[in-house]
Order: C-alpha cells, then structure tokens, then sequence
C-alpha cells in the first residue's frame, strides 16, 4: 500500500558512495528495529504470493531476511541458496557474472522439487545477475519460477529484463 511505502522510504536510509565510489547504498537494517513495520512487510510479501507458488527460495544473505518469514506466513517450505562452499554435498551450483569476476551460488539438492512452483525473494534487485542465478538453481531441480519478490527494485540497472525470460510475475515494494 501507499502507507507502508512511504513508511519504508522514511526508514530505510540512503547511504551515497557506499561500498564503493558512485553507489548508493540502501540500508534496511533500520526496519529490524521497528517489529511493527516489519510485520507489515512480511504481510505485504505473503499476500503478493498466497496460494500461488509451493515454496520460497531465499538468497544469502540479505534474502532471508524476509523471505522465511514470508515461508512461516504461507505455510510453505523455505529453501536457502548460499554463496559457495557452506553447504555440504550433494549441491547443485550455478555461475554468474559480477561487475569483476564472477560468483558461485549452491543449494541443496533434492530439497527444490520436481514441478514445485517457486518464489525466489530476495531484498534487493540490482542488476539481477544474482536472482537470475537463483531461477537457474531452480529450473535445474525441474521446479518452475513462478513469482520473484524484493523489497526494492532498482530500476536504473534493468534487472526486470534479465527476469523476462522466466516468465514469471515480478514485484517489488519500493522502487528506486
Ligand atoms: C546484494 C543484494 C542482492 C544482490 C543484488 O547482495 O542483497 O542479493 O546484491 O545484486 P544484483 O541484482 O546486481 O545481482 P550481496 O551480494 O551484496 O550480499 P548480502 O545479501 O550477503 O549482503
Ligand atoms: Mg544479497
């Protein structure tokens, strides 16, 4: 809604040129201090999502923070993607690019089933390399992505066109 917008954008705080020259940073640890906001969120997400995805696949780090909550809301499982090397075997990995190099993100396998229909949430859409790793991850299990959810979208950096090829419904709270 209009009200739970505007008391994110006067919560999560905009940090310029952080990490790196150029960057503005989006701190949302200021909407942990306020559980009543919180709430209203994970009533967002969940609402967005009910009765139309089987479980939710959440992004380290910053992806779990909401996206469990999200998982108890819906009754549904949750399933943790990690960045490489936390979780034992047997894995199934996907590569991506980042602005240097590249990264490794892992899950368990087994725990993705067959046909599931999936929600990848994740805090943030940048670039949407990330998220789009995490819907390979996914389609590599023979799940489907069915829906992905962030908090914040960033339009500028036109993640939402590397989603397009899934198919799958996009939504954020807030844009940038
Ligand atoms: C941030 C953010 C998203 C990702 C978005 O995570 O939480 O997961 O970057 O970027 P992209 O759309 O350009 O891929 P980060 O890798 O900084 O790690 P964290 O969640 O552990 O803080
Ligand atoms: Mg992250």
């Amino acid at each position: 809604s209009q009200e739970l917008i505007r008391k994110l954008e006067d919560t999560i705080e905009n940090i310029p040129d952080f990490p790196i020259p150029g960057i503005q940073f989006k701190d949302i640890s200021p909407v942990f201090l306020d559980s009543k906001l919180y709430e209203e969120v994970i009533a967002d997400l969940a609402a967005v999502s009910k009765g139309k995805v089987d479980a939710v696949c959440g992004i380290e780090s910053r992806g779990y923070l909401f996206g469990i909550a999200i998982a108890v809301a819906l009754e549904i499982p949750f399933i943790l993607i990690r960045k490489a090397g936390k979780l034992p075997p047997p894995v199934i990995s996907e590569q991506y690019d980042l602005e240097y190099g590249s990264a490794v993100i892992e899950t368990r396998q087994g725990q993705i089933r067959p046909g599931q229909r999936i929600l990848i949430h994740d805090d943030l859409l940048a670039t949407g390399g990330t998220t789009e790793a995490a819907a390979k991850l996914v389609e590599k299990q023979g799940a489907t992505v069915a829906q992905f959810s962030f908090l914040i979208g960033l339009k500028d950096l036109k993640g939402e066109e590397k989603l397009k090829k899934f198919n799958a419904e996009v939504y954020h709270i807030l844009e940038y």
